[in-house]
This record gives structure tokens, C-alpha cells and sequence, in this order.
């Protein structure tokens, strides 16, 4: 995959954009165009047309069923495993089109964190190693040390560091979201995907996440999806608002769409007249 020469490694953002300036003159690291969606005879998503920047964190709102999950999983692939779809137009991916690359490589690059909390039936420690070693690797050490910078790194190091063979499933809910996170982290992706984490997490383990997430975006590009606004406002640095039948109707910096939407029916989501 060309992925491969673009320089890109997690943690280095800087090296990123560089690579984007001088190679795309932009700073998108995914670009959709005119992509549309379907379930069978259904229509999920609309030419949608949008750039995730590189940095920061980026929002994807909407009310229930208006396609945000599904524009999520365009980005990763995902939506492949779901029989009978298809889509238009395109996604790029650093530049490239991602329907036509290798989807392995593309999942280790782009990374998801899903609603629920699905940690493997297996250790704490052979959660955060299973990505690295499916790609080869088996050294102790080296893996020891992946899982020690991945647990950190989804803030959970300290409150596991001692019960690494513990089941993921001796964890709570908030625990085991921030295990996920240091699951995906393993393999280290430049772009990590998060659909609503933290719909099924109380309000304390909520903040965790949110903290975590800010912390995060430091190092790699976020794309979260909620449909709750105060996240979305704490939390993102752009927003889009898909509205229903999966039309974009509006993205950019949260702060200009929040105060000043451009659309009336955005601004009627953003003031919960529906949705
Ligand atoms: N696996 C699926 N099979 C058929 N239809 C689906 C599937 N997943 C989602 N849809 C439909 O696609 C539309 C968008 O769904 P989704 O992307 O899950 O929206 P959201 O995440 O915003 O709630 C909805 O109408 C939903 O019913
Ligand atoms: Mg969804």
C-alpha cells in the first residue's frame, strides 16, 4: 500500500503533515467524494463530500439512522463486511483510493473503537498484543513492551499494571473501553474511528474517555461519532452534521457551526428542536 512511504507513523503528526503539504497540498488525511452508500435498495449516505483534517478531532453528528456509523465505517472498510452494499464515488485515504487497497493494511492504519465494549475473551495483556502478533510479531519483550505503551497511552496502564493475566472481563465498562482503545493503539494507526464509545459508560467513566481523547488526538487523527451536542462541543475541533437520509448539511470548525450553522435545519438539530 502506498500508505506504507507517505512517513507516516503513529506519534508523528508533524512528519504527517509535512508529507501532506508536499505531496497533496493539504492537510486532509481522509477525503471523501460524492461517496453514497447503500444497504440493498436503501440509501444510507448521500454524496457526501468531506476532508478529515489531520489534527485535532473531528465530530460526526446526526440524528438516529442518518448514516453516521455507516460514513464512520467508509473510512476503515468495515461496511465491506455487511452483505448485499454497495457504494459511489470515492474515499482517499493520504491521497489514495481506499476501495481499492489492501482492506488489512487499511484496518491497521485506520483504527475502531465500536459502541459497545468488546474485549476478546482472553487476558488483559493478550487483548493489547493480539493485533501485533496476527502481523507477525512474537517477540516477548517487544510485545511486552507495546502493551506497557498502548495501556498507558488509553490511560489504563496504572489500574491494570499488576493484573496483566486478568480477563478483560474482570474490567468495568469504562475499563474495558479504554482496553479497546489500547487494542487498537497496538498496532499503531495514524487514524482511530470512535462510534459513540460512550453510549453504554456512566457519566465518571464517560470523562475518562473524553480525556483520553483529547490526549490522544496529540498524536493521531480522531474521527468520533455522537449524537450528543455537549460532547461533540467539549470534545471536537470540526464537526459535520449529517441530517436525514445521510446528507452532509454542514461541516467545519465546531465553533463557527455551533454559533453560526449555515443551515436552518442544523440549527434546529443544534438547538434539539429534533434529533
Ligand atoms: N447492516 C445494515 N443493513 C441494512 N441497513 C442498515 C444496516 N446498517 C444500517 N442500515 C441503515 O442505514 C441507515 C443509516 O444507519 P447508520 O449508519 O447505522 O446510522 P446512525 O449511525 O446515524 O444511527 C439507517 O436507515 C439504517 O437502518
Ligand atoms: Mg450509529
Amino acid at each position: 500500500m502506498v500508505v506504507e512511504n507517505a512517513g507516516t507513523t503513529a506519534r508523528n503528526l508533524d512528519a504527517t503533515r509535512e508529507w501532506l503539504e508536499r505531496n497533496l497540498n493539504s492537510t486532509a488525511v481522509i477525503e471523501t467524494e460524492r461517496f453514497s452508500f447503500f444497504y440493498g435498495k436503501e440509501q444510507a449516505l448521500r454524496d457526501v463530500s468531506l476532508s478529515i483534517p489531520l489534527d485535532g478531532v473531528t465530530a460526526i453528528m446526526g440524528p438516529s439512522g442518518c448514516g453516521k456509523s455507516t460514513l464512520l465505517r467508509a473510512f476503515n472498510r468495515m461496511n465491506e463486511l455487511y452483505p448485499n452494499t454497495r457504494s459511489g464515488g470515492t474515499v482517499r485515504f493520504l491521497g489514495q483510493d481506499l476501495l481499492k487497497a489492501d482492506p488489512v493494511a487499511v484496518r491497521r492504519h485506520i483504527g475502531m473503537v465500536f459502541q459497545r465494549p468488546n474485549p476478546f475473551p482472553k487476558s488483559i495483556f493478550d487483548n493489547v498484543a493480539y493485533g501485533p502478533r496476527v502481523h507477525g510479531n512474537r517477540n516477548r519483550a517487544e510485545l511486552r513492551d507495546i502493551v506497557e505503551e498502548s495501556l498507558r497511552r488509553a490511560a489504563l496502564w496504572d489500574e491494570v499494571k499488576d493484573n496483566l493475566k486478568k480477563s478483560a472481563f474482570s474490567l468495568s465498562g469504562g475499563q474495558q473501553q479504554r482496553l479497546c482503545i489500547a487494542r487498537s493503539l497496538a498496532v499503531r494507526p495514524s487514524v482511530l474511528l470512535m462510534d459513540e464509545p460512550c453510549s453504554a459508560l456512566d457519566p465518571k467513566a464517560t470523562d475518562r474517555i473524553e480525556a483520553t481523547t483529547r490526549e490522544l488526538a496529540k498524536e493521531l487523527t480522531v474521527v468520533i461519532v455522537t449524537h450528543n451536542l455537549q460532547q461533540a462541543g467539549r470534545l471536537s475541533d470540526h464537526v459535520a452534521v449529517l441530517l436525514a437520509e445521510g446528507v452532509l448539511a454542514e461541516f467545519g470548525p465546531t465553533k463557527t457551526v455551533f454559533e453560526h450553522p449555515c443551515n436552518e435545519q442544523v440549527a434546529d438539530y443544534l438547538c434539539g428542536r429534533f434529533g
